[in-house]
């Protein structure tokens, strides 16, 4: 008798099931022991673990041919475990094997055996396999899925823009090059000129949640060659303090919807995060740099605040106000694209810190076709360059702002995993290009 595999329910229904009645199910045994008399098959699918249990001689002879990670198709009698776990287990009546796994793994996927990251990126699809991954994941698309019901609610249009490229805009050192039927072409650094051109257009709300590349050579925990970036852009502001304002307000609602939605896999991944209280401090630049220098930091104004510095900052406001969420504003226009407004001096850009560590950059845009050409000299670039850029700012570009921000970074951070690269599925350093 084929077993069919439509009546498969997950091992979390068996959980729910009354004792006796028949279930079909199917997914990976994890781990098979035949002990004699008697065999268990400890089986996996996403949603958790089941115990099948066989004390009959034929099913314990097939049971003892299985390798652990085959795929099987099972029935049987569900039963309250005598196991100290409790819940409910299966008496297996039958079961098929729907392809076989070769008997040694390359890597431990149980989490007995400590494997490094590396070699787990090796043999990524082995390393998915394990439930902490398989919460990552979830908890990552929620995360996509709550941004985009937030934004969608609030009247935003979701775009899909070009990944081929121009010419770049987040400056030319991370540019990646290749050939475009013998000119040249780049990959997207973000999607900072198209939002801006839909703005032109008229759309007034956009966000995009896509790829964005820059060629970082640095191997650091939070930079990658290849990321997603959720990139935001609102007309009519008044000035930055409209875009800060929806973003804590979406930052907010997403902890509150994952809180809500993923409690199971952030209880497996022994994460917890503090909602923080809106509104989130600004602290401007200049006060980072006094804040600093009663730690013995003497930065002057203009300098990076680099990774060290920047996590002391976050120390500091944490001690000062009590949180881990805040936004570092006003700095100076030399630190800022040239897209950014600026008096000369002050820009209207700001980053959104968490725990110390940038999430976000944003801030209101300069609409003046004049001022940016100006702008774009002054950063030591060639208008020409940018004619293609400036078009819209010539037919009627309202005020406007917006942010872009790296959905690994996110991951990483609220889930305090300690590398960018456990947040990502398949991530892209200078060095990995595979699988
Ligand atoms: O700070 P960035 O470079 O800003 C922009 O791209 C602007 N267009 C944003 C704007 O609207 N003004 O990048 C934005 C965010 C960073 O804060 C970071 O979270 C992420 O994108 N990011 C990276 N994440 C992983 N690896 C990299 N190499 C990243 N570069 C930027
Ligand atoms: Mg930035």
């Amino acid at each position: 008798m084929a077993l069919d595999l439509h009546k498969r329910v997950y091992s979390s229904e068996v959980q729910a099931s009354k004792p006796g009645s028949l279930v079909v199910v199917a997914g990976w045994a994890a781990d098979v022991k035949s002990l004699g008399k008697i065999a268990f098959i400890k089986l996996r699918d996403r949603t958790g673990y089941l115990q099948l249990v066989s004390t009959d001689a034929k099913l314990i002879e097939k049971i003892s041919k299985l390798t652990n990670e085959s795929v099987i198709l099972a029935t049987g009698k569900v039963q309250a475990s005598k196991q100290k776990s409790g819940g409910n287990e299966i008496e297996l009546k039958e079961f098929e094997v729907l392809n076989l796994s070769e008997p040694k793994m390359p890597i431990d996927i149980s989490g007995k055996i400590q494997t490094d990251l590396s070699k787990r990126l090796d043999y990524r699809v082995l390393d998915l396999k394990s439930p902490r991954n398989l919460a990552i994941f979830k908890i990552r698309s929620q995360a996509n899925a709550s941004t985009r019901d937030f934004l969608l609610a609030k009247g935003f249009i979701e775009m899909q823009t070009p990944k081929l490229v121009a010419a770049g805009t987040e400056g030319g050192a991370t540019l990646f090059q290749a050939d475009y039927y013998g000119r040249k072409v780049f990959l997207s650094q973000s999607q900072q000129l198209y939002k801006q051109y839909l703005l032109a257009a008229g759309f007034d709300r956009v966000f995009e949640i896509g790829p964005s590349f820059r060629a970082e050579k640095s191997h650091t925990m939070r930079h990658l060659t290849e990321f997603t970036h959720f990139d935001f852009e609102m007309a009519f502001i008044k000035d930055e303090e409209d875009i800060l304002n929806v973003l804590e307000e979406w930052f907010v609602y997403l902890l509150k919807d994952l809180n809500k939605k993923c409690s199971e896999q952030l209880k497996l991944l022994g994460a917890t995060f503090e909602v923080p209280k809106q509104p989130f401090p600004r602290i401007t630049y200049e006060e980072c740099l006094k804040l600093l220098s009663t730690v013995g930091v003497k930065l002057k104004f203009g300098d990076d605040i680099g990774t060290d510095e920047e996590k002391k900052v976050g120390e500091l406001i944490k001690k000062k106000y009590k949180t881990n969420a805040y936004f570092i504003t006003k700095y100076p226009y030399t630190l800022k694209p040239f897209y950014i407004k600026t008096d000369g001096k002050i820009s209207r850009g700001f980053d959104f810190e968490y725990d110390g560590e940038e999430l976000a950059s944003g801030g209101q845009r300069e609409h003046s076709a004049e001022t940016l050409t100006k702008q774009i000299k002054e950063k030591g670039l060639n208008p020409k360059d940018f004619e293609f850029y400036l078009l819209p700012f010539r037919y009627g570009m309202p005020p406007h702002g917006g942010f872009g921000l790296g959905i690994d970074r996110l991951i990483r951070y609220i889930l305090k995993l300690e590398n960018i690269r456990e947040a990502v599925l398949f991530p892209r350093d200078p060095e990995r290009l595979t699988p």
